[in-house]
């Protein structure tokens, strides 16, 4: 059995979607096990773009079953809203998508608080979530008392149990100041009957899927674990408080899925050739100039969920280097490449000074994080577009140095060259051998 997992090692957002997409075909099972709504995978397949946020990119492979684990929080009302969009696309999730019953549900409460207290400032600034009820759903399910489950959802006590808690919540939201409307929103009655009405068009999806997945390790499936924001974004081992309330690493995926580390034998660890964040939370590299602009502009830098623009910076080799050995990572996957083939010269940070000291680690504190000044080595851009490159003797000298010298400082070689969103425009090293990928075939 092969059991590989695409893991984003900087703040989210490194592309993780199309790589998904891409290899796919190549599996039995793709499993979503983290996360919720806050992520945005974006797939291009041929002229069709599709945003996915709850529904796993395997989804556009009929043959491939799709499931959604106990590790991720479930917003129902916005997952049917994609699966009726798909539909209307011809693409029918009932056939091939999972969805496991101890999956956490995210009540409109927890939209509520996120909204609320996302308003709050943390040291200087707010963390700047997705308002998407992360942070408070992850919260209740380790609280317990409050937490909803897809299980509950069809059991007979469903109504009993969802009125109890929306009435706690209320008193709950209310003693904290929320706005009347969004009581009003959250009555017991309104939320009964909301969550029966999520019953009858989910009720054919939700089964088991931890001893699913069991079974297709011991029946020696292929499988493809695909992670949602990125390593850094971990709630333990990230830039902690601004951080997802998941582990978005890849120590996440076994507890996650509900797999046992012995199934899991590649690790697919992927970055932007640059680094991006959005949201609020220290950024060594970023850049706030002309540059910066640039960047987001010729990488079309905006939240595939939100709409935010995203902050832009070089290549953090430090931050980078620690999530790739956090996260097990057996080749790279660098995205993006295209993007910075209109740049005079690069710069990758390969240090930082903290407090007039030379470290090559990243700090656990954030304020820490905040004071390190990074120390760049530069390297002339090759100025050359590259988004029709298809094998890596077609890049012109200057990029492969570009790639090489990132090899050399994360210490992974990289199997995977992205130069555009369409899934022709991927070139795989012979590094990728490693991955027990087959060579792609024609587009
Ligand atoms: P939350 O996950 O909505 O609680 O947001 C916490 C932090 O993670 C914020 O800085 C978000 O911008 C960031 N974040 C959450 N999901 C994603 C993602 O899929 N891509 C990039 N950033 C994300």
């Amino acid at each position: 059995m092969s059991g590989t997992c695409v893991i984003g090692l900087q703040w989210g957002d490194e592309a993780k979607g199309k790589l998904v997409d891409l290899l796919a075909p190549q599996f039995d099972l793709v499993v979503r096990y983290q996360g919720g709504a806050n992520a945005g995978h974006t797939v291009v397949a041929g002229d069709e773009v599709y945003k996915l946020h709850h529904i796993p990119s395997g989804i556009l492979h009929p043959e491939v079953q799709n499931l959604i684990t106990p590790g991720v929080v479930i917003n129902p009302t916005t997952m049917l809203d994609e699966i009726n969009g798909l539909a209307k696309r011809g693409v029918i999730c009932q056939d091939n998508l999972r969805i496991s019953e101890r999956a956490h549900l995210v009540m409109p409460w927890h939209m509520a608080e996120d909204k609320f207290i996302n308003a709050t400032v943390v040291r200087g600034e707010s963390i700047g979530t997705t308002n998407r009820g992360i942070g408070p759903c992850y919260r209740d399910k380790v609280g317990r008392t409050h937490a909803i489950r897809m299980t509950d959802l069809v059991q007979s006590t469903r109504d009993e149990r969802i009125g109890i808690v929306a009435e706690q919540k209320v008193t709950l939201l209310g003693n904290m100041g929320a706005p009347q409307e969004d009581l009003d929103e959250i009555a017991p009655d309104k939320i009964v009957a909301l969550a029966a009405s999520w019953a009858d068009q989910l009720h054919g999806m939700i089964g088991d899927t931890t001893d699913f997945l069991l079974d297709a390790c011991e029946a020696d499936k292929r499988i493809l674990f695909e992670g949602a924001q990125g390593a850094l974004l971990d709630i333990d081992h990230g830039t902690f408080p601004f951080v997802t309330s998941s582990n978005s690493s890849g120590v996440g995926v076994c507890a996650g899925a509900g797999v046992p580390p012995r199934w899991i034998n590649q690790v697919l660890g992927v970055c932007k050739a640059y680094s991006t964040r959005v949201g609020g939370g220290p950024f060594p590299t970023e850049l706030e100039d002309e540059t910066g602009d640039r960047i987001r502009k010729l990488g079309n830098e905006f939240g595939t969920t939100t709409g935010r623009p995203r902050r832009c910076g070089w290549f953090d080799a430090v931050a980078v280097r620690y999530t790739a050995r956090l996260s097990g990572v057996t080749r790279l996957a660098l995205m993006m490449m295209d993007v910075l083939s209109h740049l005079d010269e690069l710069k990758v940070c390969v240090a930082y000074e903290l407090d007039g000291e030379r470290i090559e680690r990243l700090p656990s504190h954030a304020d820490q994080i905040r004071r390190c000044l990074p120390i760049y080595e530069t390297i002339p851009g090759w100025k050359q577009p590259v988004d029709d490159v298809r094998s890596v003797d077609e890049f012109p000298a200057g990029a492969l140095a570009y790639v090489k010298r990132i090899e050399e400082l994360v210490g992974i070689p990289v199997g995977v060259l992205s130069v555009g969103p369409d899934r022709a425009q991927t070139v795989f090293t012979d590094a990728a051998a490693e991955l027990s990928l087959q060579p792609l075939g024609p587009q």
